[in-house]
């Protein structure tokens, strides 16, 4: 189990104040020896400079000193998402950042950052956000679990999203929703209405797909192995539980499942150019039964992608030599 970071839970923030105001101390000292010795003021100036950048340039990461080595951010929605990998951990380590729980370590050996978002795009968006700001991650992905839109999906069978869209944002006309995507704060440029999954993780993805071990889904067809497979997930602020609106996201979006937070850390991630993928497992079908599905489903369908996400992480670095010689058993739904 992972261990917290800093005594009383204090995170890189709480560390950053305590510097700044050693730092300020300092300077008054400084200033004051200056003054006796007769150092000239520019020299002083270009002294507190020097002193200003290594300080901050020590405390912008969590990984302080291993900068070298790429993170992989992972996000759920729910905490026992994240606690299924977080059991993986070696040399786990907790961050409590603004009172969030993150959680370094490596998976496979390699360096992660975990955390649960909460549910929606806000929450998401918030855990992103401090994921990037404190971890800098190279890569995000998203794991968890979703309400199936394209009929041929079961409980249990995963889809990695290609492109990922809000389905509730846009102009509401008498028409219906015309979907658009609004201009970023970085740059004053519009979001598409679809964000792009990144080639390379949609690759290792791929890879992971034909290797994980998932268990065997019985339906009412019989028993089979779940599917992996490709397509397009559909991200609103509502829990789906409607075959009409599960025919409207079909028809309107291609979608071929549903969930609450995939778009929001798509769009941060799209914005600032963080290659992102997100994974979710069919919990339910988001129709009038999917409340009662996903109680059924959750812990197989959160174990399902959480498996595939971290047979993907031990992967990385592999990628190039083994990508040629993989025959993937998935099936592209489009
Ligand atoms: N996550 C899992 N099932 C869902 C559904 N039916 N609607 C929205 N998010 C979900």
């Amino acid at each position: 189990m992972a261990e917290l970071a800093d005594a009383q839970g204090l995170g890189p923030c709480v560390r950053k104040d305590v510097e700044v105001r050693f730092l300020s101390l300092a300077v008054a000292k400084a200033r004051m020896r200056i003054r006796k010795k007769g150092m000239n003021h520019s020299k002083f100036v270009t002294v507190v400079c020097i002193v200003v950048i290594l300080l901050c340039s020590s405390c912008s990461s969590v990984f302080r000193g291993t900068k070298t080595e790429e993170v992989t951010g992972i996000l759920g929605a729910f905490e026992q998402e994240i606690v299924i990998l977080e059991d993986k951990l070696t040399e786990g380590k907790v961050h409590k950042i603004e009172g969030i729980r993150f959680v370094s370590g490596r998976l496979g050996g390699k360096k992660v950052a975990l955390a649960w978002t909460g549910i929606g795009t806000v929450n998401a968006a918030m855990t992103t956000t401090l994921m990037i700001e404190h971890f800098q991650p190279s890569r995000v992905i998203f794991t968890g679990v979703a309400g199936g839109i394209n009929p041929q999906l079961s409980p249990g069978d995963i889809v990695v999203a290609e492109k990922i869209a809000y389905h509730d944002m846009g102009l509401l006309t008498s028409e219906g929703l015309l979907y658009q995507g609004v201009k970023s704060r970085l740059d004053n440029i519009e979001n598409p209405v679809f964000f792009p999954a990144d080639e390379q993780l949609l690759k290792l993805a791929e890879q992971a797909a034909g290797r994980v071990k998932l268990g065997i889904l019985r339906t009412s067809k019989g028993e089979r192995s779940p599917k992996v497979v490709k397509g397009v997930i559909v991200t609103g602020d509502t829990f789906i539980a409607s075959k009409e609106k599960c025919e409207e996201l079909r028809n309107k979006l291609k979608a071929d499942a549903v969930e609450m937070e995939g778009a929001a850390v798509a769009q941060l991630c799209y914005q600032r150019q963080i290659p992102f993928v997100v994974i979710r497992c069919i919990s339910d079908k988001a129709d009038e039964a999917a409340k009662e599905d996903l109680a059924t489903f959750y812990v197989m369908a959160a174990e399902n992608s959480s498996s595939l996400v971290a047979e993907m992480v031990g992967l990385l670095g592999s990628q190039q030599s083994q990508t040629e010689n993989v025959k993937v058993k998935n099936q592209d739904l489009k």
